[in-house]
């Protein structure tokens, strides 16, 4: 049968049914995200910004996990860190003013909304999680920049060896292209501890609201620091 086909022929088609399955595919999972995610906002730091969230009255609150169909969901959260981070942002506007901007596991993509709101010349939000993608669309124009001015990191020292893969690679950004640093973290144990800790510069700290600090198992503040290694 493959010899019926050209194989340019064949290869478009395969292609194209590609394609279409894969359109379907992310057809499906976008449906699947809004139905079982809620627009809301209003109980963070930053009630002006409208997000796509997990919140109680969705299914998989209280559905077993094994249910949900993907990784698990960090995106579908708007973590105390990336709150702190987007505040700031959002009452010091000229941060982000006519700047390249990448908002590093952007999650629910407050921070690059905020970017965004603020005037920023390209924002991008990178997640390594693909279904964030279909619940962020922050707006950019023109190809993105080889380097950026200014990269945001909304609660990713969570994890140790991540907080340490982050800490060799923003020294090499700041080394190569003097971008500019911002970090929101709510005093985890793994960012207090972390050798980048005594480098940064404290810019700015905020009260969560209740609603945030009872998800957060009693966190009660979250702050933004900027990175000044020294030289
Ligand atoms: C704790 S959440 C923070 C999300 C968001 N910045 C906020 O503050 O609401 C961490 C996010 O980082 C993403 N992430 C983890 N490792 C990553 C990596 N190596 N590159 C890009 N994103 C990553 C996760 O998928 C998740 O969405």
């Amino acid at each position: 049968m493959f010899g019926l086909f050209k194989s340019s022929t064949w290869s478009r088609c395969v292609k194209g049914s590609f394609t279409a399955f894969r359109r379907r595919c992310v057809s499906h999972s976008r449906r699947f995200i809004g139905e079982n995610t809620e627009v809301v906002g209003e109980q963070s730091l930053t009630p002006e910004l409208r997000l796509r969230l997990f919140t109680p009255s969705c299914r998989f609150w209280t559905e077993r996990p094994e249910l949900w169909p993907y990784e698990d969901p960090y995106w579908a959260i708007y973590w105390p860190g990336g709150q702190a981070l987007s505040r700031f942002l959002l009452d010091h506007p000229a941060v982000c003013r006519g700047q390249t901007v990448l908002d590093l596991g952007s999650g629910c993509g407050a921070s690059a909304i905020a970017a965004i709101l603020c005037g920023a010349a390209h924002v991008v939000a990178n997640d390594i999680d693909p279904s964030n993608l279909l619940c962020v669309s922050p707006t950019t124009s023109g190809s993105p920049p080889a380097a950026f001015h200014l990269i945001l990191l909304g609660d990713m020292f969570y994890d140790q060896s991540l907080a340490t893969s982050l800490h060799s690679w923003l020294n090499r950004c700041m080394e190569t292209h003097g971008t500019k640093v911002l970090i929101g973290d709510p005093g985890r144990a793994q960012f207090e501890e972390h050798a980048i800790r005594r480098l940064l510069r404290p810019l700015a700290q905020f009260e969560l609201p209740d609603s945030v600090r009872e998800e957060n198992y009693g966190l009660s503040c979250s702050g933004v620091w900027s990175y000044t290694p020294e030289l």
